[in-house]
């Protein structure tokens, strides 16, 4: 497994992480040890980077429920094994009624890290990332809910996602950031455009690519939306879902995609896109073309 830096962290971490979410939000979820069962297998291919939120769940009544599953997952390895995982965990959304709704409140992030320690297991969380500003909240105030947990020594380090370039030149001005989490895909390369992607690799952080695939539902129709890549997996013999971490995995080397699963093959597949030797103009191919 190739291994990337998390920013400015000094913690390391496979090339490739496993996004938790469909672990937890899907009405058709895996059970605890079907979902367990992935979470193993993806460290047995390497994987050591897992991302989680509170939120991810089917609503308010289970709040934690991922992180849950992972704390039981990280709870049944060896000593030696569990000291090589890095998890990666957010506050900063509620499920009311299963909506995705923003709480930013200091007493709310604080509450949700004593919540969050329980449920993993840890004494402190290694990445505690801002799961989205809350308009409501001024953001450095949520910021600083972070930047204390971290003083208290609850938290290793602070992440942000959802944000722009701005919102992390402030957060900056108040605590050290070493990740930023926000959407980029196939479909969605406004990282490139609104300079996010180049502000992350400038200062040294590492840029977590969420839903890489296109989303839960979007991931199986990959290779009908863009028939190029469907050709390039062909010629490679592999799938489009991988070409497509491979591309990210080239764009630069702080991105650290996240790729949600499910299932056992998905974790699978996703550390083998590694392997994949793109000749220069797959790549350029790859890259010029945008949905
Ligand atoms: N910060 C935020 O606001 C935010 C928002 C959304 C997501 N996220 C994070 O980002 C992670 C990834 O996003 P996502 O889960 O929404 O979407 P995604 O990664 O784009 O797609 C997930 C789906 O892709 C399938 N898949 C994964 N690897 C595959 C492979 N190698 N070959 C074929 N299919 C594959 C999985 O299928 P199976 O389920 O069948 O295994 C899964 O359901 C989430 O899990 C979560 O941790 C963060």
């Amino acid at each position: 497994m190739e291994m990337r830096n998390l920013g400015s962290s000094g913690l390391v971490v496979s090339a490739i992480g496993m996004g938790c979410m469909p672990l937890s939000v899907p009405e058709n979820r895996p059970t605890e040890n079907d979902a367990i069962g992935v979470i193993h297998q993806a460290i047995e291919v390497g994987i050591n980077f897992f991302d989680t939120a509170d939120a991810y769940c089917q609503n308010q009544s289970e709040i934690g429920h991922n992180e849950r599953l992972i704390g039981k997952a990280l709870a049944k390895l060896d000593a030696a094994t569990r000291s090589h995982v890095v998890v990666a965990t957010k506050a900063g959304l509620v499920r009311p009624d299963g909506r995705w709704e923003p709480d930013g409140r200091p007493v709310h992030i604080k509450a949700r890290c004593e919540e969050a320690l329980k449920n993993l297991g840890v004494d402190a969380i290694d990445l505690y990332q801002f799961h989205r500003p809350d308009p409501r909240v001024p953001f450095i105030e949520s910021v600083g809910a972070f930047k204390e947990l971290q003083e208290a020594g609850k938290i290793k380090h602070i992440g942000l996602s959802n944000v722009t370039v701005l919102e992390i030149e402030l957060a900056q001005s108040l605590a050290k950031i070493v990740s930023v989490q926000n959407e980029f895909s196939r479909k969605t390369r406004k990282a490139e455009r609104d300079g996010v992607l180049d502000y992350t690799r400038k200062h040294n952080m590492a840029f977590l690519p969420w839903s890489p695939l296109g989303g839960i539902k979007a991931a199986k129709g990959l290779a009908a939306a863009e028939p190029m890549i469907e050709t390039i997996a062909v010629h490679h013999r592999v799938s489009p879902q991988q070409v497509v971490l491979k591309w990210m995995l080239l764009l630069a080397s702080h991105i650290i995609p996240i790729p949600g699963a499910s299932r056992k093959e998905s974790v699978v597949s996703s550390a083998a896109a590694i392997n994949i030797q793109f000749k220069l103009e797959e790549f350029e191919t790859l890259n010029a073309l945008t949905l």
